[in-house]
């Protein structure tokens, strides 16, 4: 663990402006009103409800079919849905893990093998960093801004064997444009850097939905992406994170892999098969339409307000940050939390300066409409009062 890792409190002692990211959502977990983590917890469609009617049908294709075909009809349907045709297909290409969490910590441990420090985007979901520097990787800032405004600078390369992002990113929704990901991917090429991204909230956004393998394939770039069904589909946690790489890595993803797991079940394969597919059928589009209205209704509800910003008017993703100029995120938090109310302050997605997101808090919008606009009421009383 690197020396700038601060001792995190026990699960369930977090305040507001100590501890990680999930700890804080970890004390939402039971509440009516959690709009902290970015997991999906809206209410099934129809055509979902339909998959959920047909689980034992599922498990009983899980016993029967070999794991290996249902995995290869999983990853096609999911990257096919999401515009993903050029992904991978050959054997060990796609690891199936538990979570993206997981597909982390094999990253991870496996780049701690030959490299010393990774260039890591800023802000971002605060686990990536803190997976990073457990395994003893250290850390460089690659300020958001400066990634999406044109070529990295190469005295970076000097310093760094991997460059990391994550595309849309957490919290602030930013999306790789195809035009950048193809010279940040020349770029990692020319200098020998692995060039690794987050993709686990593209599902929301079809700007993110160009296909990235075509050009990462292209590149030459030594590449992994780690993909995720988790955010996407109210499935209670049943999801794949998948690591997946090029075969000019270099790094030991499936050794590490074959020491974590084996492989993820063959019901949730079959179930992520089925859920893709209604995707790909209209589902995604249903999906989008709902996040854009629910993000409408936070907007106007905290319209107005006198130092209440909205800091990503371009944001898809499926979490929404709110700039509070007269308070704190940790001080919302504290007041919202009487009301068992639950957002998230930002300070940690500012990994290597907590302080420039003390002024932000993040809401999540995979919610039921009702309990988050009666959440956001919450936030707008909690906003004015003195
Ligand atoms: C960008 C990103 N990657 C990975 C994760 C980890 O996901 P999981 O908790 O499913 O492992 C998160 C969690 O919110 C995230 O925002």
């Amino acid at each position: 663990m690197s020396g700038t890792q601060q001792v995190k409190p026990a699960l369930g002692e977090t305040e507001g402006d100590t501890g990680n990211l999930t700890q804080l959502e970890f004390l939402a977990l039971n509440s009516e009103f959690n709009i902290a983590d970015g997991h999906a917890r809206q209410a099934l469609t129809t055509g979902q409800n339909k998959i959920v009617d047909d689980l034992p049908l599922l498990f009983a294709e899980g016993e029967k079919r070999p794991v290996e075909e249902l995995e290869r009809e999983a990853h096609a349907a999911f990257f096919n849905a999401l515009g993903q045709h050029s992904y991978p297909i050959a054997p060990g290409r796609v690891l199936s893990c538990y979570s993206s969490s997981v597909a982390m910590e094999i990253l991870s441990r496996s780049l701690a093998e030959t490299i010393e420090s990774v260039a890591l985007i800023h802000p971002t979901f605060d686990n990536i960093a803190d997976l990073l520097r457990g395994n003893g990787l250290k850390l460089l800032p690659l300020d958001e801004n400066m990634l999406h405004d044109g070529d990295l600078d190469v005295g970076l390369f000097a310093s760094t064997g991997c460059v990391f992002v994550t595309t849309p990113n957490n919290p602030t929704g930013r999306v790789v444009s195809k035009e950048r990901l193809t010279r940040l991917a020349e770029q990692c090429a020319a200098h020998g850097a692995i060039l690794a991204l987050d993709t686990s909230f593209r599902g929301f956004d079809t700007r993110a939905q160009y296909d990235h393998y075509e050009i990462l394939q292209a590149s030459g770039v030594r590449w992994v992406v780690i993909e995720d069904t988790g955010k996407l589909w109210p499935t209670l946690d049943l999801k794949v994170g998948m690591l997946v790489h090029s075969d000019n890595l270099g790094l030991p993803v499936e050794q590490i892999y074959s020491d974590i797991l084996l492989g993820v079940s063959p019901l949730i394969l079959a179930m992520v098969r089925r859920f893709s597919e209604d995707a790909a059928a209209g589902g995604l589009e249903h999906l989008h339409r709902f996040i854009a209205s629910n993000r409408a209704m936070v907007r106007s509800e905290l319209a107005e307000l006198p130092g209440v910003t909205v800091p990503d008017p371009e944001s898809r993703a499926s979490v929404e940050r709110v700039g509070i100029e007269n308070l704190t995120g940790t001080e919302v938090w504290e007041r919202l939390r009487e009301h068992n109310v639950y957002a998230l302050p930002c300070r940690s997605f500012h990994w290597a300066n907590p302080s420039a997101g003390d002024h932000t808090l993040r809401l999540a919008l995979a919610r039921s409409t009702d309990p988050l606009t009666q959440s956001v009421r919450a936030l707008r009383h909690a906003l004015t009062q003195r």
